[in-house]
């Protein structure tokens, strides 16, 4: 049992989002989601369970977590435990590979890479949909970690039925997604907080739940058929619509900087230029382009003269859960 297993996943970027849960414990969502895995961004963990333990022990990014911070951690680890009906006690390592403190999203490929190494060094096998359903439980969005490409999250009504799958795996369209990292700080507001205050307290959530409806439903086929405009129309919209749920929250809070609506405007200065790009952003203050390849160079030498060359990544589509 003292079998060390470690296993990659990446980050995703939500296209439709994922805001708010129909049950806290359970990490059931309010609605279902898309995203798409990105190649550049990902975390390596690595489990073992040794009966010379008395407690967990997490290090993530070489730095040992205390109790209150490996929570969600252990969390986990106590749902692989009685999975596997075995009660030793884990050594988790992590590495999160994202560029120096960019502040993108870590808990999706966190959790999706904890699902794949804690159950395999517990000596479970399970199914993609199985590691997402326990992912979950981690994190809503590393549901859809486990898959590659482009990826609906399921809402389901209960733990059985709440499973990502993918729509696209291998993306064979020539799209990118152009990371600006406008401020590499941790945010002040976490996703599970912003997202519950919305639940609680906007106004416009109802409207939010029929916004979400409708641009599954529009952008499934949008990207079957690779219509990129289509595709890009619908995740700025969609973003915006999240955003405006933490706005019209009591109290109001926002994840925007002023460079976010400098850089949101400058993507429409690139769009009236001629440049097909779209953005959208998850709870930070960080932007996303989504585009084609064949502009990748004009949004990048923009984004370089506007912002700095440090704060441009460039990013495909990439792979699922994998064991190293
Ligand atoms: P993000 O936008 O980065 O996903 P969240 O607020 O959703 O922000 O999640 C951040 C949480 O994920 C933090 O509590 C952090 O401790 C946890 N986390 C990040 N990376 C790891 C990791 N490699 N292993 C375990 N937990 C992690
Ligand atoms: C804006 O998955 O980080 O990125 O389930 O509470 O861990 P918890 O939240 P998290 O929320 C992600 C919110 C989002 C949109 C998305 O990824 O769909
Ligand atoms: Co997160």
């Amino acid at each position: 049992m003292t079998t060390a297993v470690t296993a990659r996943a990446h980050t995703n970027i939500a296209l439709v989002k994922y805001w708010g849960k129909a049950d806290q414990h359970l990490i059931l969502p309010e609605t279902s989601s898309l995203s798409l895995t990105l190649d550049q961004f990902y975390t390596d963990t690595t489990v073992a369970f040794d009966p010379a333990l008395s407690a967990d022990e997490v290090t993530v990014n070489q730095q040992r977590l205390s109790p209150a911070a490996s929570q969600k951690v252990r969390h986990l680890l106590d749902l692989v435990r009685a999975q596997s009906r075995q009660d030793t006690f884990a050594r988790v390592t992590s590495t999160n590979h994202v560029p120096m403190a960019a502040g993108l999203a870590s808990s999706a490929s966190a959790f999706a890479a904890l699902a794949g190494a804690a159950s395999q060094a517990a000596g479970l096998t399970l199914s993609r949909r199985d590691l997402s359903r326990l992912a979950r439980r981690g994190s809503g969005s590393a549901t859809r970690s486990i898959y590659g490409g482009f990826v609906e999250w399921h809402a389901g009504h209960n733990d059985a039925t709440s499973y990502a799958e993918p729509l696209l795996e291998q993306v064979t369209w020539p799209v990118a997604i152009v990371a600006l990292v406008l401020d590499p700080h941790q945010k002040r507001v976490s996703s599970r907080q912003g997202m519950q205050a919305s639940v609680a307290t906007s106004p416009y959530y109802p409207a939010w739940k029929q916004v979400v409806a409708h641009d599954l439903a529009a952008i499934k086929p949008a990207i079957l058929d690779h219509d990129f405009t289509q595709v890009g129309e619908i995740l700025e919209s969609n973003a915006m619509r999240m955003h405006a749920l933490t706005l019209s929250a009591d109290p109001a809070f926002s994840y925007f900087n002023g460079a976010t609506l400098t850089a949101m405007q400058t993507v429409r200065d690139l769009r009236a230029a001629g440049i097909a790009c779209y953005y959208t952003l998850d709870a930070g203050p960080n932007l996303k382009v989504f585009c084609q390849s064949q502009d990748i160079a004009a949004i990048t030498a923009r984004f370089t003269h506007d912002f700095g060359h440090d704060r441009v990544i460039v990013a495909h589509p990439g792979p699922g859960l994998s064991w190293l």
